[in-house]
C-alpha cells in the first residue's frame, strides 16, 4: 500500500473511432487501481475530433479546454475520421482538435515507450532475436517545427513553415537527459543536420545541453539511419530524442518492435496538466465491433499513474496484470500469430475484464 492516499480529477476525452471503446477499459482500470490502493479518482468526460465537430462545430471546444486545465490528468482516446482523410480541402479537422489541446496545455514533450513483452516477440514481423531485450524511451517534441508553423496555400504551391525556437529545444532535451540519466545513460539526438537548418539549431542546442550531463554518452543520428537503425538494430537505442514530426514517424516505426501500434502508450507532458493516450489512432475500420486492442490505453493508464502521481507501484501492478493476460495467452487479433489458440483471441470488452481479473 503506498502511503498517501490520493484524490485526483480526470478528464476522459473518447474522441473517435475506438477512442470510446479503449479509453472505457483504461477508466475501468483505474477505478479498480484507486479501490485496491485506497485512491479516489473522479471523472469528467469532454468531445474532441469529429465527435465535437458533429455537436458544436469545433474539434476542440472551448469547455473541453476548460475541463482540461482544471483536471490532474487526462485519459484521452483517438481522433480521426476517413471523411476528412480524403478531403484535402476541408478546413475544419478533427486532428486539430488534438494540436489543439497539445498547445493549449503545453504539453510539449510526448514520451513513447517502447516496451516489449516477451510473449508477444512473435507478434511482430521482425525477428525475435533481433528484438529480444530492446527498451527504448522516445522523447518526441510535440508543440513546435512544421506541426505548427505558418501554412500558406495558393493555387498551385503549398508551404508548412519548420521552425524551432531555441527554448523549445532546450526544455525537452533537459527532459531526455534527465530520463536518460534513470536508465541506460544513452541518448540518441536524431535530427537531419545534414539538410535542415532548424536540425542544425536542434544540434547545437543538444551538444550544449549534453556538456550538463557528461555521465550520459550522446549520439547524433540523421533520421534516415535512425529510421534503418531502428529495423536492423533496435537494440542500440535507449533514449531517443528527436523533433515533432521525425518523432510521429519514427513511433509508428518502433510501435513494430513491441508488436503492434495496439500496444503502444504514451504521455504528453509540460508544466501543467498530463495528457496520456495510446499511439495508435481512430482506426475507423474496426469501431465499434469490439475489436481494438485496449491494452494500449491501459499501459496509458499506467504511465499516468507513474509521471503525474508518482505511484510506481500502482503502475507496476497494472504492467503485471498485462503480462499475466499475455502469458495466460490471452490476444486480440492484432498481437495474435499462428501459433496462438484461436479460442484465447478476444474482443475488446473481454480482453479489458482480463486485465481486471489479474489487477
Ligand atoms: C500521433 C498522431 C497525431 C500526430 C495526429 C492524429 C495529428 O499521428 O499522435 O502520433 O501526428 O501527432
Ligand atoms: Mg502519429
Amino acid at each position: 500500500m503506498t502511503q498517501q492516499q490520493m484524490n485526483k480529477k480526470i478528464l476522459v476525452i473518447p474522441g473517435d473511432g475506438i477512442g470510446a471503446e479503449v479509453t472505457t477499459w483504461g477508466k475501468a482500470v483505474l477505478e479498480q487501481i484507486g479501490k485496491t490502493y485506497g485512491h479516489t479518482f473522479t471523472f469528467d468526460e469532454a468531445l474532441m475530433g469529429h465527435a465535437a465537430i458533429e455537436a458544436t462545430g469545433s474539434p476542440l471546444p472551448d469547455e473541453t479546454l476548460e475541463k482540461a486545465k482544471a483536471s490532474d490528468a487526462i485519459l484521452f482516446g483517438a481522433v480521426g475520421h476517413a471523411k476528412y482523410d480524403n478531403d484535402p480541402s476541408a478546413k475544419v479537422r478533427p486532428e486539430q482538435g488534438l494540436l489543439g489541446i497539445r498547445k493549449g496545455l503545453g504539453l510539449y514533450a510526448n514520451l513513447r515507450p517502447i516496451m516489449l513483452f516477451d510473449e508477444l516477440l512473435n507478434a511482430s514481423s521482425l525477428k525475435p532475436e533481433i528484438l529480444k531485450g530492446t527498451d527504448i524511451l522516445f522523447f518526441r517534441e510535440l508543440t513546435g517545427d512544421v506541426y505548427f508553423g505558418e501554412k500558406k496555400r495558393s493555387a498551385d504551391t503549398a508551404s508548412d513553415l519548420m521552425i524551432y525556437h531555441r527554448y523549445e529545444v532546450e526544455r525537452i532535451a533537459i527532459k531526455a537527459y534527465e530520463a536518460a540519466r534513470l536508465r541506460g545513460k544513452r541518448l540518441c539526438s536524431v535530427d537531419k543536420a545534414n539538410v535542415l537548418e532548424t536540425s542544425r539549431l536542434w544540434r547545437e542546442v543538444v551538444q550544449e545541453v549534453a556538456k550538463r550531463y557528461p555521465d550520459v554518452e550522446t549520439e547524433h543520428m540523421f533520421v534516415d539511419n535512425a529510421a534503418m537503425q531502428l529495423v536492423k538494430n533496435p537494440k542500440k537505442f535507449d533514449v531517443v530524442l528527436t523533433a515533432n514530426l521525425f518523432g510521429d514517424i519514427l513511433t509508428d516505426e518502433a510501435s513494430q518492435i513491441a508488436g503492434s501500434m495496439g500496444m503502444l502508450a504514451s504521455a504528453s507532458i509540460g508544466d501543467g496538466t498530463g495528457f496520456f493516450e495510446p499511439i495508435h489512432g481512430s482506426a475507423h475500420d474496426i469501431a465499434g465491433q469490439d475489436k481494438a486492442n485496449p491494452l494500449a490505453s491501459i499501459l496509458s493508464v499506467a504511465l499516468m499513474l507513474e509521471i503525474s502521481f508518482g505511484l510506481s507501484e500502482e503502475a507496476k501492478s497494472i504492467k503485471a496484470a498485462i503480462d499475466k493476460t499475455l502469458k495466460a495467452g490471452y490476444r486480440t487479433g492484432d498481437i495474435a500469430d499462428a501459433d496462438t489458440d484461436k479460442s484465447k483471441i478476444l474482443g475488446t470488452t473481454a480482453m479489458g475484464k482480463k486485465v481486471l481479473e489479474y489487477l
